[in-house]
């Protein structure tokens, strides 16, 4: 179909405004502007905020926050050096507004109570998981600031058995993607926050697959192989397990 092959979308219409080759070859996964486009939907954003983009990869969603919502960006990745990433920004004509830093998520050199908001599209899960990490991240926070994610998730928490429409694609790392019930009691028990909203994005996986199937023709190397996999897991389950998770929290 020929909207499965535009970077278009009805509900995100911030995204929409970006060059869809701008964003495939800036692609680390799922589309990060559209998973960004719907925290805010949740998310009060405004100008002057000071926020932290935790796992920003390429920067595309602090670049597209700071665009859309004049606030002033951290962004934060590993795997993706600062460099790399300042040159995006300066391309992009947000040097005002964004700054690139090189940081791992368990050792931040910000000043505690720094950020009005954390942010993480498609990263939290890789550092997120551990019962204690929260309490470390959002001493960050000011008084009443908000933390939010948006992270691939399970629709039913994995039990002893891989779902059997997921065996075929299953990576053992998958064992990190869990849903907003999951989530709200793993923030929450620490007493540190305030689940504010925590839900599954509607038709998430149709959107994966949208985006998936639009950057298959422009990818190279072994994301040749990564898109046609992700293509044959979506389409096996279509939606029966996968999906995203967004969770937005308020600093007690
Ligand atoms: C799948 S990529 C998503 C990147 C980007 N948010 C996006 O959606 O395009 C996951 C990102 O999480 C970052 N990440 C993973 N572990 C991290 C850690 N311990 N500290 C900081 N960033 C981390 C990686 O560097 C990577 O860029």
């Amino acid at each position: 179909m020929t909207s499965e092959l535009s970077l278009h979308h009805p509900r995100y219409v911030r995204s929409n405004r970006y060059d869809p080759m701008w964003v495939t070859q800036n692609q680390m996964g799922p589309n990060a502007l559209w998973l960004t486009e719907s925290l805010t939907e949740v998310l009060s954003l405004a100008p002057g905020m000071k926020v932290l983009d935790l796992g920003c990869g390429k920067a595309m969603s602090s670049i597209f926050l700071a665009k859309e919502f004049g606030v002033h960006v951290w962004a934060a990745d590993l795997w993706i050096s600062a460099a790399d990433n300042q040159e995006r920004i300066v391309e992009a004509e947000v040097e005002h507004l964004v700054t690139a830093v090189d940081a791992e998520a368990h050792t931040l050199a910000f000043e505690h109570g720094f950020f009005d908001a954390i942010v993480s599209v498609d990263a939290y899960q890789y550092f997120g998981t551990a019962d204690l990490y929260l309490g470390y991240l959002v001493d960050f926070l000011a008084e009443g600031g908000r933390l939010g994610a948006v992270v691939p998730a399970l629709k039913t928490e994995l039990g002893d058995e891989v779902p059997t429409t997921l065996a075929p694609f299953w990576e053992w790392e998958f064992c990190c993607w869990h849903n907003p019930a999951w989530w709200t009691h793993h923030w929450a028990k620490t007493g540190k926050v305030a689940v504010d909203h925590a839900d599954l994005i509607d038709d998430g996986w149709r959107d994966w697959l949208q985006f998936n199937d639009f950057i298959a023709p422009h990818v190279e190397g072994w994301w040749i192989d990564e898109v046609a996999t992700t293509h044959n897991m979506l389409e096996a389950d279509r939606g029966e397990n996968i999906g995203f998770t967004r969770i937005l929290a308020t600093k007690n």
